[in-house]
């Protein structure tokens, strides 16, 4: 039963068409009744960017843009990062409940014993130049998985897709620290399966000479919340490619291989490494009003700042906040620290940004974070794909398993010529 009704009246025909409003929303296929003929295609919506448009029911991650709240599974995020750690959270993402102890035991022997990956993927690896972007080594290596499990693609078993989840969760950090390792010319650290999620990873990217690695708590725990934090944020624009791709019923690397994408240009995940390469720009606070006016007169953008979905704080960013200082005190501060703090404090109060309600988002503090921590800026994009892999996939099992969709596939306004002929040929 419908919440309200909305009534049209067309005035091409002064017909009145009645549309049921469900949860805020009307559909668009019940504008396809309304024709101004018998030929007519029907009223579709224009919506560049998808703007206004829900494209799927979803009981993962809730938004409110407007009061700042992000809850996964109903639980304020705020509190998941005070009390679970990263598999946990994940397990939480993916099958709508916390587990109990039994449950969650399972879950990280599981997801602990997939970790290693085919000694091919590692000759795959080697092939790139030393140099080679780790963000664009994840995405390959990603899809090159498919090819190892062909088996991927019976995407409507349920056995089989939870085989994928698990690999993926498991093997992702192993990647991304064989990128790492790859680009310093340092040999490949095997998975440490005594070791935590997040443990493990520092293993694999910073173990030089030790026989066993012991990951510092500090920056595991950081880690952790670091990795909750950008878990899932329902249908952002890697989500989006995930479940597009996904709907054509391709296996899941390849899909989250088009997410890892989605995620990695300047204006979604690759926006940490943005935010690093501006903050060392403007070297010094002196040099911020300077910098805050050629954003204003259009000649860049306050990276790290505004979102499509937050007209307030993200509360992701006050988080992150308390994070830097438990980073610091094990790292030493970062300078660069200083520089945003300060940014945020200038254009907090500036009226552009008041405005156009844009406030620091995720990715404003997590470079900060990950720079002390002794990443390289172009492993940034990559640190954000590790923990988005759970939401990628529990979004796509989502989609797979939701009967209204299908695969994915807008409509457009041609613009473009009419039917015309070629020219004859001369002679
Ligand atoms: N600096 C300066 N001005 C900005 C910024 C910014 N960071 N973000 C938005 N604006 C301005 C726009 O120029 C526009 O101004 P106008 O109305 O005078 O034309 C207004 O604010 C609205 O911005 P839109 O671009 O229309 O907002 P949209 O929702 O399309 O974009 C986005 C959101 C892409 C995040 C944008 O704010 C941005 O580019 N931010 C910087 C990049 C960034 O930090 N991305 C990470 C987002 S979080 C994530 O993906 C994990």
């Amino acid at each position: 039963m419908s919440e309200s009704t909305l009534t049209i009246t067309d005035n091409r025909t002064e017909k009145s068409y009645t549309l049921p409003i469900e949860n805020g929303t009307v559909r668009a296929m019940d504008l396809r009744q309304i024709k101004s003929d018998a030929d007519d295609f029907g009223l579709m919506t224009y919506d560049p960017a998808l703007m206004n448009t829900a494209s799927t029911k979803s009981a993962i991650t809730f938004i409110d843009g407007d009061k700042g709240i992000l809850e996964y599974r109903g639980y304020p995020v705020e509190q998941l990062a005070e009390r679970c750690d990263f598999l946990e959270l994940a397990y939480l993402i993916l099958f709508s409940d916390l587990p109990d102890k039994q449950q969650l035991a399972a879950w990280t022997y599981d997801v602990t014993h997939h970790t290693f990956v085919h000694e091919n993927i590692k000759t795959l690896m080697q092939a790139f130049r030393y140099d080679a972007r780790p963000m664009g080594m994840f995405i390959s290596t990603v899809a090159a998985l498919s090819s190892f499990y062909p088996d991927a693609n019976k995407v409507s078993d349920a056995d089989i897709r939870l085989a994928q989840i698990k690999r993926l969760i498991a093997k992702v950090p192993t990647i991304a620290a064989y990128t790492y390792r790859h680009n310093r010319g340092l040999r490949y650290i095997y998975p440490d399966n005594d070791l935590s999620y997040t443990g493990n990873f520092l293993n694999m990217m910073f173990k030089m000479t030790d026989v066993k690695y012991t990951p510092n708590q500090a920056l595991e725990h950081a880690l952790d919340v670091l990795f909750i934090l950008h878990a899932d944020h329902e249908q952002n624009c890697s989500t989006n490619a995930m479940r597009a791709i996904g709907s054509s019923c391709v296996d899941p690397y390849s899909a989250m291989a088009g997410a890892a994408a989605a995620l990695y240009g300047p204006l979604h995940g690759g926006a940490n490494e943005e935010v690093l390469k501006m903050l060392s720009r403007i070297d010094d606070t002196r040099n911020i009003p300077e910098f805050i006016q050629r954003v204003k007169n259009g000649e860049g953008k306050l990276m790290g700042f505004g979102h499509r979905v937050y007209k307030n704080y993200d509360p992701r960013a006050r988080i992150i906040k308390r994070v830097a200082d438990e980073v610091f005190a094990v790292t030493g501060r970062n300078r660069l620290l200083d520089i945003a703090l300060e940014l945020e404090r200038i254009a907090l109060e500036d009226e552009y940004f008041i405005s156009r309600k844009l406030y620091p988002n995720v990715d404003f503090y997590s470079g900060i974070i990950y720079q002390a921590m002794g990443l390289p800026e172009a492993m940034f994009p990559v640190m954000f794909a590790i923990p988005r892999t759970v939401g990628w996939l529990a979004q796509w099992q989502e989609m797979i398993t939701d009967p209204e969709q299908k695969i994915t596939r807008p409509r457009q306004i041609f613009v473009g010529q009419p039917r015309r002929e070629l020219p004859k040929k001369k002679g």
